[in-house]
């Protein structure tokens, strides 16, 4: 079959930009892409899109109203569709069963109870979002449990690999595409016909066909030891500060190893976003389940070095200013959990400032991109700082990195923004600006730390032992 309407259930960070691009490369497609949230929906209908990534408007205005399409109608989107991209958020359980590490599926259950219940056609449904492995299965169960007669619902697995604030140019130019299918012949021309889809701009080599729990498996493994690449540079960035070893030099030898390869193997303040973390919860989960203990474990050690990394570096910054921060200005530069975008998903931010806050600092911060609500609403802690008001004691929110360090005992560099580099930024007119001794720490090895202490800056970097001393 040829597909000829798409309906993507979820315009969030991966089902827009997804499927704005499949519009933008398969002119001939009519793609729906529906939320049940109507601000959302508003957002991508007007000039304001509610995600920042780098080409995305581009993309969304050459086929917004064309063949691309934000609607919260979701059940006209599914009914009119040959194909249902279910591209809704799949977080960590809080409470109940799993909390902590299972993936809470009510959104994937409710999204597909809706499939059952509206469709009157039959319909290609293909699993976006990411989810534990053998999801596909309840999925098919949900649809044929509910389905009308006669009706009939192949599943597919199509994890998404693209990364933030590089969306766009990850979707035009994917490493690989991966379909999982079930191994009948129905399955089979189900995934032929996503393939289709994907081809009218990737390369066939480049399209991974599996079965579907391979499918869904991959997903959780690529994200788990991308992770752990992370979690094992951070691992060494602390035996390189405790020996005089470098971090950076490190990396890149090992890198040039072509078993290991160069990439992802920045050391830093911790990684963030909505995937990491989630995704290695899920494989943990999963092997838990399967009463595998010593494969949990090993995977859990990912996180919890992860957190090890950021109280580390949190540590530092409180014994390397004489032990205390009580009522000392901290520049914070940065709330994203990477640059490039304005999420704060899971941001190594958001708990370096709640531990600054814990201590009686008086936080500055500034981020290019991040909204100021969103800011509020990550810290928001109960117990120690319960309203936005009572953020606002301990936080100011500033509209420039020079106005957050005017003034400051310290700067922390935690997002990698480009604009915060010492090309970009000029430190010297920070540094006449901060009490004295300035401090300085950077959380991603993104400064010239022997400029900076020409010019008088203390500097602290992870991964790198201070040779000058501190104070
Ligand atoms: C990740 C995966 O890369 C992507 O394939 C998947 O689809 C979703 O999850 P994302 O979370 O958007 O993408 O960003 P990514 O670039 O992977 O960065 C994740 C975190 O790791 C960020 O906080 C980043 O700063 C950190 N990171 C990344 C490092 O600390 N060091 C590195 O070398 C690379
Ligand atoms: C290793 C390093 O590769 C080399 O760079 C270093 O100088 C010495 O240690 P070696 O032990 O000779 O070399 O062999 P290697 O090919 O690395 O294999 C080590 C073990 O890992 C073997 O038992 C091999 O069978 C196993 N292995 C390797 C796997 O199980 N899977 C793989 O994908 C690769
Ligand atoms: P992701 O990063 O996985 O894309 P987001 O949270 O950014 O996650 O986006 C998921 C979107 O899915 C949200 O905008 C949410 O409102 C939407 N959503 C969740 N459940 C449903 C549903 N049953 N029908 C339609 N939209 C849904």
């Amino acid at each position: 079959m040829t597909v000829k309407k798409i309906c993507c259930i979820g315009a969030g960070y991966v089902g827009g930009p997804t499927c704005a691009v499949i519009a933008y490369k398969c002119p001939g497609i009519q793609v729906t892409i529906v939320d049940l949230n109507q601000a959302r929906i508003d957002a991508w209908n007007s000039d304001n899109l509610p995600i920042y990534e780098p080409g995305l408007e581009d993309v969304v205005f050459a086929r917004r109203g064309k063949n691309l399409f934000f609607s919260t109608d979701v059940d006209k989107a599914i009914n009119d569709a040959d194909l249902i991209f279910v591209s809704v958020n799949t977080p960590t359980k809080k409470t109940g069963m799993g909390a902590g590490s299972a993936a809470d599926l009510a959104y994937v259950e409710s999204a597909t109870r809706r499939i059952a219940e509206v469709a009157t056609s039959s319909k290609i449904v293909v699993e976006k979002s990411t989810v534990p492995c053998r999801t596909a299965q309840s999925m098919r169960t949900i649809l044929e449990a509910n389905c009308r007669e006669n009706i009939r619902f192949d599943i597919l697995s199509n994890p998404e690999f693209l990364a933030e604030g590089t969306a766009i140019t990850d979707l035009f130019n994917p490493d690989r595409v991966l379909i999982g299918a079930l191994q009948t012949e129905e399955g089979l021309k189900a995934q032929q016909a996503l393939v289709e889809i994907y081809t009218h701009w990737v390369p066939i080599e480049r399209v991974i066909t599996t079965n579907l729990w391979s499918s869904e498996l991959s997903k959780l493994a690529a994200n788990a030891m991308l992770a752990q690449r992370i979690s094992s540079i951070n691992a060494l960035s602390a035996i390189c500060e405790a020996t005089g070893a470098d971090v950076d030099e490190v990396a890149y030898a090992c890198g040039r190893d072509s078993r290991i390869g160069p990439k992802f193997l920045k050391a830093s303040v911790g990684f963030g976003g909505s995937c990491f973390q989630k995704d290695i919860l899920n494989l943990v989960y999963l092997a838990e389940q399967f009463h595998l203990p010593e494969v949990a474990a090993y995977w859990r050690q990912v996180v919890i070095m992860n957190e090890y990394q950021k109280e580390r570096f949190v540590h530092r910054i409180i014994s390397t200013l004489f032990n205390t921060i009580t009522n000392k200005k901290i520049a914070v530069l940065g709330f994203a959990f990477k640059k490039d975008t304005g999420d704060t998903r899971e941001s190594a931010a958001i708990t370096l400032i709640k531990d600054f806050i814990q201590e009686h600092a008086r936080v500055h911060l500034y981020d290019p991109k991040v909204e100021h609500a969103q800011i509020y609403m990550d810290l928001i802690e109960p117990g120690v700082a319960d309203s936005k008001a009572q953020v606002e004691k301990h936080l100011t929110i500033c509209s420039s990195a020079y106005e957050a360090c005017q003034d400051a005992d310290a700067v922390v560099v935690v997002t990698e923004w480009d604009e915060f580099k010492d090309t970009h930024l000029d430190y010297q007119k920070i540094y006449d600006s901060m009490h004295k001794p300035a401090f300085i720490f950077d959380g991603r090895l993104i400064l010239d730390a022997p400029k900076l202490r020409k010019m008088g800056f203390k500097v602290e970097v992870i991964g790198k032992h201070n040779l000058a001393g501190t104070a």
